[in-house]
């Protein structure tokens, strides 16, 4: 039988995502529920490697459930991804006597807890990402709050467009995934929806459409373009020079990681944050946490990051259905 655990450390890692707080919340109060001590490392993979390591109780994260970005704060670690900086974060693990570390971030972020684990610490993922590109979970922490923060922006950006009777292609974020897209494409009425996955670069297609709609009497054109596929301002000249339309680019960039986590993101926060540090009570290891079909389960952390992910062929479909 594993041994009792006693203590167990909680990070964020990666991009920030709305609702990594209200994360760390439940993982300290589930596990203090559970007679487990929590220690906070600060500044992920980083941080542990500088010993950057705080006693946390249920009032250190008093407060901290409507907050937007992470008490804990976050970075990326190049040392980490060594054989040896692993081995050190390990060691600086077993220094501090914790047991387990609930990671929150992304697919990054948990190739680096499978590494934690091989070393004999026992770590769970929770996915908190606003890219929405974690394969094996439906949803990811922050998802929720960015699509609606840029699908305000868009609102906005939508109203002066048609004042001005311009063109206006709008860059969201998402790295490689085209998920921020596809769902503020569908809900701000968009005109284009640009996908990595689905893009075939024909811009003389979109050209076309644009003087198309302009005969029709369309006072604006919104295109969403996803950080995937990028190049918004040379996109926007091109389009300009080629339909004599006014066309300009708004890149919504580090806005959409930011704000106060929406009651979805907090929700799921909450329950994915107290079932990985049960998972850690248990005595488990190497899992990451997942909403899969309607069910909060676990999977193994290499099973998981072998998975793989598209845009739902049916919602793309009646995403093209409904642009122009
Ligand atoms: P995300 O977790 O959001 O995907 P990153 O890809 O930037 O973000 O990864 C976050 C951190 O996870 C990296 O800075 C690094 O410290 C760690 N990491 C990423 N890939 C690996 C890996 N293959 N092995 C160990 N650690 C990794
Ligand atoms: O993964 C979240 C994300 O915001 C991506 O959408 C984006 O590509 C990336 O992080 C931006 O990273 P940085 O904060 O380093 O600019």
């Amino acid at each position: 039988m594993a041994a009792k655990i006693k203590t167990i450390g909680v990070l964020t890692s990666g991009g920030d995502a709305p609702g990594m707080n209200a994360a760390i919340r439940s993982v300290v109060r589930t596990a203090i529920h559970n007679g487990v001590a929590v220690k906070g490392i600060m500044r992920g993979y980083a941080g542990l490697l500088e010993e950057e390591i705080v006693d946390m109780n249920t009032t250190s994260v008093s407060d901290t459930i409507s907050r937007g970005g992470t008490i804990l704060f976050t970075a990326r670690c190049r040392e980490f991804t060594t054989a040896e900086g692993q081995e050190k974060g390990a060691e600086i693990c077993r220094k501090h006597g914790i047991d387990g570390i609930v990671i929150i971030g992304g697919d990054g972020s948990f190739r680096g807890a499978g590494k934690l684990s091989a070393l004999g610490i026992n770590t769970i993922g929770v996915p908190g990402t606003i890219d929405l590109d974690i394969a094996c979970t439906d949803y990811t922490v922050g998802f929720d709050t960015a699509i609606n923060t840029a699908m305000q922006a868009i609102d906005k950006i939508r109203d002066t467009s048609t004042s001005h009777e311009r063109c206006s292609i709008i860059e969201v974020m998402g790295r490689r995934a085209g998920y921020i897209a596809l769902w503020c494409g569908v809900s701000n009425g968009a005109e284009e929806i640009l996908l990595p996955e689905k893009y075939d670069g024909d811009e003389q297609s979109i050209i076309n459409r644009i003087i198309e709609s302009r005969k029709r009497g369309k006072k604006h054109y919104i295109i969403i373009n996803a950080e995937g596929i990028g190049h918004s301002g040379s996109m926007a000249r091109r389009i300009e020079a080629a339909t004599g339309i006014e066309t300009r680019a708004t890149i919504l960039g580090h806005m959409q990681r930011g704000g106060s986590p929406t009651c979805k993101d907090r929700y799921y926060a909450s329950i994915m944050g107290a079932r990985a540090a049960e998972l850690l009570v248990e005595g488990k290891s190497n899992r990451l946490v997942a909403y899969k079909k309607g069910e909060f389960v676990d999977y193994d952390i290499q099973e998981a990051l072998r998975m793989t992910k598209n845009i739902p062929a049916e919602q793309y479909r009646v995403a093209k259905l409904l642009v122009r």
